[in-house]
C-alpha cells in the first residue's frame, strides 16, 4: 500500500522514498514506492510527471496510475533501481501546479454553476487539456457570462479550499453531491470552497481561490440532456510564455465537444484569414458580454480586454500565423474590433456609477443620459393570465373567480364523480377535514358535502358554481390557482388553470372547436390549428383532448412533435348530470367546457423548454427577468 503524501500536502515537490518494487514492463519500467508525491491520474486530474533518482539510475516518470492500493509510476529508466533502495522523487512542479489550479478552478466553476442553475445534477469533471464540468440537464448558453462572473467573484474573494478526511457516513451526511463510485483504496476526503457545502475529492488543490487567477468560461455545450461547462485558466505566473497547455486562456484552442471550424485550430498551425477573423469576432463578442455585466472601471476593462494578456491581445500576437498576403486585411479587422471594444467600454463607463468621478463639478457632464432605475415586470404567469383573459373577452367570455379552497362537492361530486369514484384518483388532491358541521347555502346539500374541503385540484369546480348563479347563457373563463400533491421537474404543487364554459340553447361541439381555434390563433399565431381527439372525462360527454398543430412543422411531423400535433387541453360537452347539478335543464340547454394549464400555455408560447418547471416559482430574479 502506497502512502499518498500528495493528499495531505499538495505543495510538496520532493520526497525521499523507499522502492517496494521496480519491474520491467514492455519497453519501460513500473516502480512502486512506500510513499509518493506523484498524483496518479484520476478524478479528472492528469497524472504527474517527474523523476525518481536512485544511486545507480534515474527514472523519468511518464505516467502514474493507481492499481488497488498501490501507486504505479510508469517510467523510462537509465541505469538500475533496486528493491528496498532509497530514492529521491521530484515532480514537474510547473505541470502539477497548473493541473492543481485547473482542478481547483473546476470546483469554483461548479459552485458558480450551482449559483446560476441549482437544478443541474453534476456528473463528472475533467481538469486536463480540455477542462469542463458535466451535468445532467441543460443550461441556456446565454448563462455563460453569468457563470464566469460568479466564478470570478469567488476567485476575487480568495476563499480557502479546505480538505478533510471523513468516514463514509460523514461524507454521505455532509457532501452536496456523492459520485456513483467512490474510490475504493483512497482515504475518503471532502473539499469545501469557502463556506459552500463540501464535495468528495481526492485531487491536489491550491490553498485559496486567488491562486487560480481569472477563469474564462469558454463554452456551454448542451447535448442529449447533458451539458458541459468548459472553462480555462491563465497559465502559471512563472510560465506566461508557455502555450502548450490547452486549458490556458486561449481562444484558439478547441475546448468544446461541438467546436467546429475556426475554434479547433492549434496554436502552432497556419490559419486562414476567415478563421482568424472568426476568432477575432468571438473575442469581440466575449469582451462585449463581459463589459455589460462587469462592474470594473474603464481603465481596468481596457487592461483586461485589450491588454497583452487579454484574449484579443494574445490573438493579435498570432497574426503571424495568417499568410502574409492576408495580414493587411486581417489587421484592419483587428483595429475595428479594438475600436468597437473601446467604444463599448466608453459607453459602459458613461452609464456606470463606478467609473464616475463622483460629485466633482469639473467633471459633471450634464449631457450624459441618466441612470435608468431598474424596472420590474409582471411574472410570466400573470402576463399569460392577462393575455388569455383579453382573448376570450373579445368573443364575449367574462373572467370569473370561484373559490380556490372549495367543497369536495364542487370539485368532484357535482362533476359526476360521487365519493369513492375511481376517476377522482386522477387528481392528486389535498383534502382538508371541515371541523364541525358545515354551513349550508342550499338545503339538502350538507349531507352530500361529506364534511370535506379540498384545495381545488382543477378549475372545473367553477362549472357548477357558475351555473348556480342562475343566469343563462353562460360564457365564463375561470382562471385560478390549482393544487396537486406533486412536485417534480414537470409539476409544481400550486399551478394555474384556465377553464372555459359556454352554456346556451343549441351549443354544439363545433362551437368548442371554433372557440378553441380562435384562442390558439390569437395566442400562438395564425398558423396554428386545433384538432379534437376522443377521450374520457366524467364531467363531459362526449369528451375530447384538444391538440394543437406543432409550431415548428405546422402539423407535418418533426423531431419535436413526432406526428405533427401536441397535446393541449381537455374538454367536451358538459355532461347532463353536471347541468342538472347546476340547476340547468339538459333538455333545453347544452354547453361545452375545457380546461388547461396556464404555465404550460405560457411555456409553449415562449418556446421555452424548462427542464424544471419549479423554476417558475423559485423567485430567482435572474430567471424571471428573461420573460
Ligand atoms: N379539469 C380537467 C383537468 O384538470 C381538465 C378539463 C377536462 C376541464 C375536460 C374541462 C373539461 O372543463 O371539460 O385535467
Amino acid at each position: 500500500m502506497t502512502n499518498l503524501i500528495y493528499m495531505t500536502d499538495s505543495y510538496r515537490t520532493e520526497l525521499a522514498a523507499q522502492v517496494v518494487s521496480c519491474i520491467k514492463k514492455g519497453s519501460g519500467w513500473e516502480i512502486v514506492l512506500d510513499q509518493t508525491i506523484f498524483y496518479p491520474q484520476g478524478g479528472g486530474q492528469p497524472s504527474d510527471k517527474g523523476t525518481i533518482k536512485g544511486k545507480q539510475g534515474l527514472a523519468t516518470v511518464k505516467h502514474v496510475r493507481m492499481l488497488g492500493d498501490e501507486v504505479i509510476h510508469e517510467c523510462a529508466l537509465n541505469g538500475t533501481i533496486d528493491e528496498k533502495e532509497s530514492v529521491e522523487c521530484s515532480i514537474d512542479w510547473n505541470a502539477r501546479y497548473h493541473n492543481m489550479r485547473a482542478h481547483s478552478a473546476g470546483h469554483v466553476v461548479h459552485e458558480a454553476v450551482r449559483l446560476v442553475a441549482p437544478y443541474l445534477d453534476p456528473i463528472k469533471g475533467e481538469h486536463g487539456k480540455s477542462a469542463y464540468i458535466e451535468y445532467k440537464g441543460s443550461l441556456p448558453v446565454d448563462k455563460k457570462p453569468l457563470i464566469e462572473q460568479q466564478g470570478n467573484d469567488l476567485i476575487r474573494q480568495n476563499l480557502t479550499l479546505k480538505t478533510e478526511f471523513v468516514t463514509l457516513d460523514e461524507l454521505q451526511k455532509r457532501a452536496s453531491y456523492i459520485p456513483e463510485h467512490l474510490p475504493k483504496h483512497k482515504p475518503l476526503r471532502i473539499l469545501s470552497v469557502g463556506n459552500y457545502p463540501p464535495i468528495p475529492d481526492g485531487g491536489t488543490q491550491v490553498k485559496s481561490t486567488g491562486e487560480i487567477g481569472e477563469i474564462t468560461i469558454t463554452s456551454v455545450d448542451n447535448a442529449d440532456d447533458h451539458v458541459r461547462v468548459y472553462y480555462a485558466i491563465p497559465p502559471n505566473e512563472s510560465d506566461e510564455t508557455k502555450n502548450d497547455t490547452c486549458q490556458s486562456v486561449d481562444s484558439t484552442v478547441s475546448t468544446s465537444r461541438h467546436d467546429t471550424g475556426n475554434q479547433a485550430i492549434k496554436v502552432d498551425q497556419i490559419m486562414t484569414a476567415p478563421q482568424f477573423i472568426g476568432l477575432l469576432l468571438d473575442a469581440q463578442r466575449n469582451a462585449k458580454e463581459f463589459i455589460t455585466i462587469s462592474d470594473k472601471s474603464a481603465e481596468e476593462l481596457r487592461l483586461l480586454l485589450l491588454g497583452p494578456k487579454s484574449e484579443l491581445g494574445r490573438l493579435t500576437k498570432q497574426i503571424r500565423q495568417v499568410p502574409a498576403s492576408d495580414r493587411g486585411n486581417v489587421g484592419v479587422v483587428v483595429n475595428e474590433v479594438k475600436s468597437s471594444i473601446i467604444e463599448a467600454i466608453a459607453i459602459h463607463a458613461a452609464h456606470s456609477t463606478t467609473s464616475k468621478p463622483g460629485f466633482d463639478l469639473n467633471w459633471a457632464d450634464v449631457t450624459i443620459p441618466g441612470i435608468r432605475p431598474p424596472e420590474g415586470h409582471l411574472h410570466i404567469v400573470s402576463q399569460a393570465i392577462t393575455e388569455i383573459t383579453r382573448i376570450f373577452e373579445r368573443i364575449g367570455f367574462t373572467r370569473v373567480r370561484h373559490p380556490e379552497v372549495d367543497w369536495d362537492y364542487y370539485a368532484f361530486e357535482a362533476l359526476n364523480m360521487p365519493p369513492h369514484h375511481p376517476a377522482r384518483d386522477e387528481w392528486e388532491t389535498f383534502f382538508i377535514d371541515y371541523p364541525g358541521k358545515p354551513p349550508g347555502t342550499r338545503p339538502g346539500l350538507e349531507a352530500t358535502r361529506r364534511k370535506q374541503i379540498v384545495l381545488t385540484p382543477h378549475t372545473s369546480n367553477g362549472q357548477v358554481r357558475e351555473m348556480e348563479k342562475g343566469k343563462l347563457p353562460i360564457r365564463m373563463i375561470n382562471i385560478a390557482k390549482c393544487y396537486r400533491r406533486q412536485s417534480d421537474v414537470s409539476h409544481v404543487p400550486m399551478f394555474h388553470q384556465f377553464e372555459g364554459m359556454y352554456i346556451d340553447k343549441g351549443v354544439t361541439i363545433g362551437d368548442l372547436t371554433g372557440v378553441f381555434n380562435f384562442f390558439v390563433k390569437n395566442y400562438f399565431g395564425p398558423d396554428r390549428n386545433v384538432r379534437l381527439r376522443p377521450f374520457h372525462f366524467q364531467f363531459t360527454e362526449p369528451s375530447v383532448e384538444i391538440d394543437i398543430n406543432c409550431g415548428i412543422c405546422l402539423g407535418k411531423g418533426c423531431r419535436l412533435c413526432k406526428e405533427g400535433w401536441l397535446e393541449m387541453a381537455g374538454g367536451g360537452m358538459v355532461h347532463p348530470n353536471v347541468l342538472k347539478a347546476g340547476g340547468v335543464d339538459p333538455s333545453v340547454y347544452s354547453g361545452f367546457a375545457f380546461g388547461w394549464g396556464v404555465e404550460r400555455a405560457a411555456m409553449m408560447k415562449s418556446g421555452t423548454k424548462l427542464d424544471d418547471i419549479r423554476l417558475l416559482y423559485s423567485n430567482d430574479i435572474r430567471f424571471l427577468n428573461q420573460f
